[in-house]
């Protein structure tokens, strides 16, 4: 049975308060809060087993290396990928997406390639590419939304092509929560000869994903958008296509055999881990994995599915609430965008935060999407698994009080 209320005694930071209120947390698609086993996992490996990790022959190497590979096991268990070969840390969604556009994009893409992407990815998914396109000459391609802030997949035949190498796109809009069909699209994707990346910062963390049953060549995500800390991100590809790739970045540990003039590489997933990577932080992911696998993914969507629908309930009975995506929570995932009549999101950010409750107001790292909506800015409340139906009621409690302090901002 999930239980959000006692899910929530075991997040320290949910006892404090904020301007004397207590804390209501709805900022989870930017990065959410850690349960104590998490900070006790760092702490324990600063205290227990700090050592660098695959060099050394003494026993807290030894111990920091077996923690540190065994969450390359869960991970590996968690997306469903099969093996470990594949599953590379990095530092987050971005450096992982940014690996993909150094080692395979430069190396494969030439004038009159086409790269596609959608309307609503994050700059994340969308500036490595602006790069590579002016490095080589390729073009960016965008699927459009409809109306419903959903892709129009009905455009997507038209835009692939044997020009299109890369399809990358959110398996789930930061933005408009709007759920990808990623099966659908890499099929497409896959019969035009493209490859497929998935930037899954906002899908991991909120639903069952399986790589091998998304058949995708690429996919990243960030562990502290899912419970883990900051500073650990994970990029997983497909082995076979990873061993043909060069190195992301070179030095220690990503290397087989250097001498003065040139070197030869580590094994997969190694030869894209150079330097010394946060060992904590990985070590700490793996109590976040343990924390939701001893949830369900399938019971995590479930949750946040519930509380969308209430939460788009709530807000779409005032007629000052502008709601932005499907509206409809068995499309969209835990992340509710609106404005509240002319008042601007920073200011209604602001006023809530003095009750205590933490969204995020602004682009959310998504521009042109804004400019295709028309605003500047939206106000985001997003969810997670401690989240309840009283954090939504507060919510909406606090929007109307703003309100009144705005009140001449839309009659
Ligand atoms: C859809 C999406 N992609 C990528 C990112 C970037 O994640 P990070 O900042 O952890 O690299 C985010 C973060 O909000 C996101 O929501």
């Amino acid at each position: 049975m999930f239980d959000a209320k006692l899910i929530q005694k075991d997040f320290p930071i949910l006892n404090r308060q904020v301007h004397g209120k207590r804390l209501v947390y709805l900022d989870n698609a930017a990065t959410t809060q850690k349960p104590a086993s998490v900070i006790a996992a760092e702490k324990e490996y600063y205290e227990q087993s700090n050592s660098n990790i695959h060099r050394g022959i003494h026993t807290l190497s030894e111990e920091a290396t077996t923690q540190y590979e065994g969450v390359r096991e869960k991970t590996a268990a968690f997306i469903g990928a099969g093996s470990t070969e594949g599953v590379i840390f990095t530092r987050n969604t971005t450096e992982a997406i940014n690996l993909v556009a150094w080692s395979w994009a430069r190396r494969h893409l030439k004038k009159g390639d086409e790269v596609l992407l959608t309307a609503a990815e994050h700059h994340s998914n969308l500036v490595p590419w602006q790069l590579v396109a002016r490095a080589t000459g390729a073009k960016l391609q965008f699927i459009p939304l409809t109306p419903q802030g959903e892709l129009d997949l009905k455009r997507l035949d038209a835009l692939l092509s044997r020009r299109t190498k890369l399809v990358s796109f959110t398996a789930m809009s930061n933005v408009l929560g709007t759920i990808t069909p990623v099966k659908d699209i890499t099929r497409r994707a896959h019969a035009v000869g493209a490859k497929v990346l998935v930037d899954a910062a906002q899908a991991v963390p909120h639903m069952p994903i399986n790589v091998q049953e998304a058949a995708c060549d690429f996919l990243a995500f960030s562990a502290h958008k899912m419970l883990g800390p900051t500073g650990v991100g994970v990029l997983y590809g497909r082995p076979e296509l990873l061993d043909t790739m060069e190195p992301f970045l070179g030095g220690g540990d990503m290397i087989l055999e250097v001498w003065r003039d040139h070197s030869t590489w580590n094994e997969l997933p190694w030869k894209f881990e150079a330097g010394t990577p946060n060992i904590s932080g990985v070590v700490a992911f793996g109590a976040a994995l343990n924390y939701l696998n001893r949830l369900g993914m399938a019971a995590v969507r479930q949750h946040e599915k519930d509380l969308t629908a209430y939460a788009l309930a709530q807000l779409g009975k005032d007629p000052h609430v502008t709601i932005y995506g499907p509206r409809d929570a068995e499309r969209q995932g835990g992340v509710v965008s609106f404005n509240y009549g002319a008042i601007h999101p920073h200011d209604l950010g602001t006023l809530l935060d003095q009750e205590g409750i933490a969204i995020r107001a602004g682009h959310h790292c998504c521009q042109p999407l804004m400019r295709d909506y028309d605003i500047s800015g939206t106000a985001r409340a997003s969810f997670y698994v401690y989240n309840t139906r009283d954090d939504v009621d507060a919510l909406v409690a606090a929007i109307k009080k703003a309100a009144t302090v705005f009140s001449g901002a839309f009659s």
